[in-house]
């Protein structure tokens, strides 16, 4: 899917017209491909996204047991023939965050996991201790030496968990290894973000029994050991794509129609954009953005579903950098998700940073230069902002964006921008 050395070019020019589509989510698909974990057979996912980190999230289900192979595209066939090895080791479970989601099926279908600790991202570090917390109240037992964890659990049995944080990942993890513990697990405080959704409703149609699928309140009631069964599932679209798409012509002008985004997956965020001057509406399945000349600035607070996600963060900042007038961003789930920020300086951005607030004020425009993209959503911002640009916005650290972007350059080159991969 490229080198490591590649470069995306891009250069001002103008409207954007025409449509996009979105594929399915990242956030989605590689907690689908773990819960495959949890029942022998095949199973079929589709809209799948072409991207690297469903290649990692493979490369660790092999080592497990789990044989993935995509027969064509979009589309991934797992087989599962239920002779696993409870095992992920380090240098498969540093390539992805969401490889930690592999913890609470092994743990429930085997009764042990070996799981190298997922490390920390460019944003700041990245604990696990709600999803150890909560399956410690299912019953597990966990060790911790040399930078791994262990964890065993004959069979895990319900348990009232209430979060002090809806976190994704615990929701995942708790949900997955409730499906087969001894009684009934609730979780208050669950997280609802659509690809928590999707897990859910994967793991309803394999045969699990969950209510409150959407709400901050999940009920899982165990089923019997080994009587899930495979399925064939859709990925969720991923919104974040979306508003990539809805990013680039808020700030490049013109006019695009985004199929497959689902507008009420975003609606908080689509409310604020509409705020900036953006004409938006919505068909089902569709949504059409018209830019309205300049954008105005807006102040906007980061938080879990329904709230506006954090991944969405440096897309505003990016138009709200060339917005009239002065937005303040405040991030309340990683304070560090800011380092972007130094690379929109060297466009020509006007922002200051102090704690977890982000001071905006919008310039006329921006400037080309070399900029980084130094995680999956800061790069691209930095795409986006390059269309905002004059002159040429030169995008290193591409593997980044190849992580969860399905063919982003393509995407946009189509509708008319002016943006290569060197
Ligand atoms: N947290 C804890 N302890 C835990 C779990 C989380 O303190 O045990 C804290 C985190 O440190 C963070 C906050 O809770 O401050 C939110 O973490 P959460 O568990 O909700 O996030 P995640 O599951 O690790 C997923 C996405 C992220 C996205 C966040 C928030 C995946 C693979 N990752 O992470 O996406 O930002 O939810 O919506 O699903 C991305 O796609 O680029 C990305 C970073």
């Amino acid at each position: 899917m490229g080198s490591p050395s590649d470069q995306i070019v891009v250069r001002r020019v103008g409207e954007l017209k025409g449509l996009v589509d979105v594929p399915g989510a990242k956030n989605s698909v590689l907690k689908l491909m773990a819960a495959t974990i949890l029942a022998d057979g095949t199973y079929e996912l589709s809209n799948v996204p072409a991207i690297v980190d469903v290649a990692s999230m493979g490369d660790l289900l092999a080592a497990i047991g789990v044989r993935s192979e995509s027969t064509e595209p979009g589309r991934l066939t797992l087989t599962n023939a239920g002779d696993l090895e409870p095992v992920a080791p380090y240098e498969l479970v540093e390539r992805i965050r969401a490889s930690v989601n592999v913890l609470g099926p092994l743990l429930t279908r085997c009764g042990r996991v070996r799981l190298s600790m997922p490390g920390g991202d460019d944003f700041g570090a990245r604990p696990i201790d709600m999803h150890v917390d909560g399956l410690e109240k299912m019953g597990a037992e966990f060790k911790f030496s040399h930078g791994e964890l262990e964890a065993t659990a004959d069979r895990l049995h319900g348990a009232d968990i209430v979060f002090g944080f809806p976190s994704v990942g615990a929701t995942e993890n708790i949900v997955t290894a409730a499906v087969y513990a001894d009684g009934v697990t609730t979780i208050e405080n669950a997280a609802r973000e659509p690809e928590v959704v999707d897990l859910c409703e994967m793991l309803r149609s394999m045969g699990a029994d969950i209510t409150g699928i959407g709400t901050s309140r999940l009920v899982v009631r165990g089923v019997e050991r080994g009587s899930l069964r495979p399925v064939r599932h859709r990925t969720v679209p991923d919104r974040i794509q979306a508003a990539t798409y809805v990013a680039a012509v808020a700030v490049a002008g013109g006019e695009l129609t985004i199929r497959d985004a689902r507008a009420e997956h975003m609606e908080n965020l689509l409310g604020r954009f509409a705020e900036m001057g953006l004409e938006l509406s919505v068909e089902p399945g569709v949504l059409h953005v018209v830019a309205q000349g300049r954008l105005r600035s807006i102040d906007v607070q980061t938080l879990p579903y329904p709230g506006i996600a954090t991944d969405y963060k440096p897309l505003v900042i990016t138009m709200l950098s060339v917005a009239d007038d002065v937005g303040i961003v405040t991030e309340n789930l990683y304070p560090g998700r800011f380092r972007y920020v130094e690379e929109l300086l060297r466009l020509g951005a006007d922002v200051r940073t102090t704690g977890h607030h982000a001071v905006v004020r919008g310039v006329p425009r921006l400037s080309g230069a070399p900029v980084r993209a130094h995680d999956i959503r800061a790069g691209a911002a930095m795409v986006v902002a390059g269309l905002a640009a004059e002159g040429e916005t030169v995008i290193s650290g591409v593997a980044h964006i190849d992580r969860g972007y399905d063919d982003l350059v393509g995407r946009l080159a189509s509708v008319g921008a002016d943006i290569v991969r060197v």
